[in-house]
């Protein structure tokens, strides 16, 4: 619900369980009064109380007003001497702004936003246009609220409103403020194979900043940034979550001013930016999704789980059941041809799997990661009789055909290079750095993208395609633009991403029958950017189901687990060298979007038995990993033990796994107490046959018996009448 009370002009927008108030003070600047628990819309106690800095209009000396006054749309060289939300540079040079209030609307339902992804449907929205005094830019703020939801989504749009050009040195989505900084700031960061490790640390004085400046939202920092009191747990306790609609180069800052207040900010990294806006043109920043919880991190998580398959992920996907599959890759990586794939989809039969997915190396001339990128046309020297004669013998097994592809990339080594040598991002007299040997296609250029799509739609349309993975393995250098102009150089991050955009959008559109599964060297660009096009992307090249525990963790803070594709691979692990037993990968792997990632064929016979109780089991969870809500309860960061549950909307069926990560000498029974279950229901447990109450089960917990290291334990919940 959003209001607007006229007589002290203060905006009041209801979440779930929130409170956003804002107020357009005396002299015209939109000031946040307070983002939190549910308060009321009681402008004239706010005004009494003198409401944050409210400045004088007869004298606005910074001092006293601007350099700690709370802003939405934070001005630059103005006397406002933190961040700004956004530097407007006009055509002499200059840079001082200041934004006020002009008018406003609201409406049901979301802004439109096209060329981006955004949330879909749904809510309010309230639309706040803002004037800088100095420039032609007029602002507009988008904020949608959801009753059903505690998330609140923001961005901003700046139009060019006069007849000569500027230049947007910073464009971010959104300014928010609280009174204290006296919070924890999480951040998921990590590297290749080891992706959203949650770190939490104290805010100080000055500027923290979570960035990427990679071209892709990166393994290194996830687009997301938690603030958390110092009481706040995984169910207790005030948290706050700031989630980037993006999927390119981003920046979050959490900034404490001299006088301990918190500003947050955030939106496409200015690194290095600069768009130009010629007269009429508007730039439209990415979405952010913020979300306040007063019940501890795990609330937060189920709020953006929620709100991501409700609202980004696209509806036919959303809830809808993935398949079950199976990729080679790490069986076979390049070395392959029909009879060693025609094994592994051989021994797929009667194991009770959906879809057997080709991986890297079946195009062009890609034997090794030296060449092919760019080629889409399949390797017929390898594949004898085509992607036709691997799509039968699927079929002959009962399985969909799944194919891999890395449309932003190009080979030196392929005919493509050969043929636009100019479409791989370059820049005359500078040093090519490669990335497992391969540069970036400049996907800022249309007849780029437009071919890439015509190639890879044709492989699409001629053949019988379920699936598509979509690979993404090295980040952006040099950084330049043969198409661009000197001065629009600083829009290359940003308009590759509204490229990758754009190829993906086309894709989807055309091919809607096609699950598209996101990749980036493992979980490099997994964000809700992504999700919108893709409803799942496979979280990690490590799918040791020890290190598996801790990713898949640590991306649940902010993404449904059935967005995480997660599969059971070999072991000794090929990334770690690790040996866990099969069940254990089996159980880690079921908490998301399931599959295998081995070859099948060389499996032993108790292997391929658990394999069908795997899949049969993954039938019975599938339902909530869709659409349950998830409940965190041994961390592997800290505890002995992973252990997480899954519950059903209406609380009649749960799922638990636990893993031993760490074996002790002694057996000393272990309980772990349960979460999320309705107290007043019973609950019949299938694999101990036994029954107890929600209330019992949570306040007491159940019993783990002894399991040594990388042991699991599964089982199931129903209610019984
Ligand atoms: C990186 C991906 O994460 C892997 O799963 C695999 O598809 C390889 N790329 C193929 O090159």
């Amino acid at each position: 619900m959003i209001t607007f009370e006229k007589k002290t002009r203060l905006f009041h927008l209801r979440g779930k369980n929130y409170s956003y108030l804002m107020y357009v003070n005396q002299a015209g600047f939109l000031q946040t009064l307070h983002y939190g628990g549910i308060a009321e819309s009681d402008g004239e106690f706010f005004a009494a109380q003198g409401a944050p800095f409210a400045p004088d209009a007869s004298n606005w000396n910074f001092d006293m007003s601007f350099s700690e006054m709370p802003s939405e749309y934070a001005f630059f060289a103005h006397g406002d001497f933190r961040e700004p939300t956004a530097i407007v540079s006009r055509e002499d040079g200059g840079v001082a702004s200041r934004f006020r209030y002009v008018s406003h609307k609201i409406y049901r339902g979301v802004p439109e936003v096209s060329g981006m992804p955004h949330a879909r449907s749904g809510g309010e929205t309230l639309e706040i246009t803002l004037k800088d005094d100095f420039s032609p830019a007029e602002i507009k703020l988008n904020y949608t609220a959801f009753e059903d939801s505690d998330v609140l989504v923001r961005n901003a749009e700046i139009l060019n409103t006069g007849d000569r050009p500027f230049m947007l040195k910073r464009a971010f989505s959104f300014c928010t403020e609280l009174p204290d900084g006296k919070f924890s700031l999480m951040r998921l960061h990590g590297t290749w194979g080891a992706e959203r490790s949650p770190d939490v640390k104290p805010l100080g004085y000055g500027t923290v900043r979570l960035q990427s400046m990679r071209g892709t939202s990166s393994h290194q920092m996830n687009p997301f940034m938690g603030l958390l009191r110092a009481n706040c747990t995984e169910d207790e306790g005030e948290c706050y979550g700031f989630q980037l609609v993006y999927s390119g180069s981003f920046a979050l800052t959490a900034e404490v001013s001299p006088i301990g207040r918190l500003r947050l900010q955030g939106g496409v990294n200015d690194m290095n930016f600069g768009w130009k806006l010629e007269a009429g043109e508007r730039f439209v920043s990415p979405q952010t999704v913020l979300c306040y919880s007063a019940d501890g991190l795990g609330n937060l998580s189920r709020e953006y789980a929620d709100f991501l398959r409700n609202y980004v992920i696209h509806p036919d996907y959303a809830f809808r059941r993935r398949p079950v599959v199976v990729n080679h890759w790490e069986a076979t990586e390049f070395n392959y041809d029909n009879e060693k794939l025609f094994e592994i989809i051989d021994a797929a039969k009667g194991l009770g799997i959906d879809t057997f997915v080709m991986d890297d190396g079946w195009f062009g001339a890609r034997d090794t990661d030296f060449a092919g990128l760019g080629d889409w046309y399949v390797n017929e020297k390898k594949l004898k009789g085509g992607l036709k004669a691997v799509i039968d013998r699927c079929k002959k097994n009962g399985l969909k055909f799944g194919l891999w592809f890395e449309p932003e990339m190009v080979n030196e080594d392929s005919d493509l290079y050969r043929a636009h040598p100019d479409w791989a991002i370059h820049q005359d007299g500078v040093a090519l750095c490669r990335a497992r040997n391969q540069l970036v296609l400049d996907f800022t250029r249309k007849e780029v993208v437009d071919h890439i799509y015509e190639m890879m739609s044709k492989v699409l349309k001629e053949n019988d395609i379920g699936y598509v993975k979509w690979d993404m393995n090295r980040h952006i250098t040099e950084n330049f633009s043969a198409a661009l102009p000197p001065d629009r150089q600083g829009e290359l991050m940003h308009r590759f991403t509204l490229g990758v955009y754009d190829l993906a959008d086309r894709l989807t559109r055309a091919f809607p029958e096609i699950l598209f599964e996101g990749c980036a060297s493992g979980g490099g660009r997994f964000d809700s950017g992504m999700l919108y096009y893709f409803p799942q992307i496979w979280t990690s090249d490590d799918t040791d189901a020890y290190e598996r525990a801790k990713i898949q963790w640590g991306t649940s803070i902010c993404y449904p687990l059935s967005s995480m594709s997660c599969h059971v691979s070999v072991c000794p692990n090929l990334q770690t060298h690790r040996t866990i037993p099969f069940a254990t990968r089996g159980a880690v792997a079921s908490l998301g979007a399931f599959g295998y990632e081995l070859n099948l064929a060389e499996m032993s016979a108790e292997e391929r038995e658990l394999t069908k109780k795997q899949t049969a089991d993954y039938l019975k969870t599938d339902e909530l990993i869709l659409k349950g809500d998830l409940y965190r309860i041994c961390s592997p960061f800290t505890d002995d033990w992973f252990c997480e549950m899954v519950v059903s909307k209406d609380k009649k069926n749960a799922y638990l796994v636990c893993e031993r990560l760490r074996g002790v000498p002694l057996y000393l029974p272990q309980t772990v107490r349960l979460k999320g279950l309705d107290p007043e229901k019973k609950y019949f447990i299938e694999e101990t046959k036994l029954t107890a109450s929600g209330r019992t089960l949570m306040n007491h917990g159940i019993a783990i018996p002894y399991l040594t290291e990388y042991e699991s334990m599964i089982l199931h919940l129903r209610e019984i009448k």
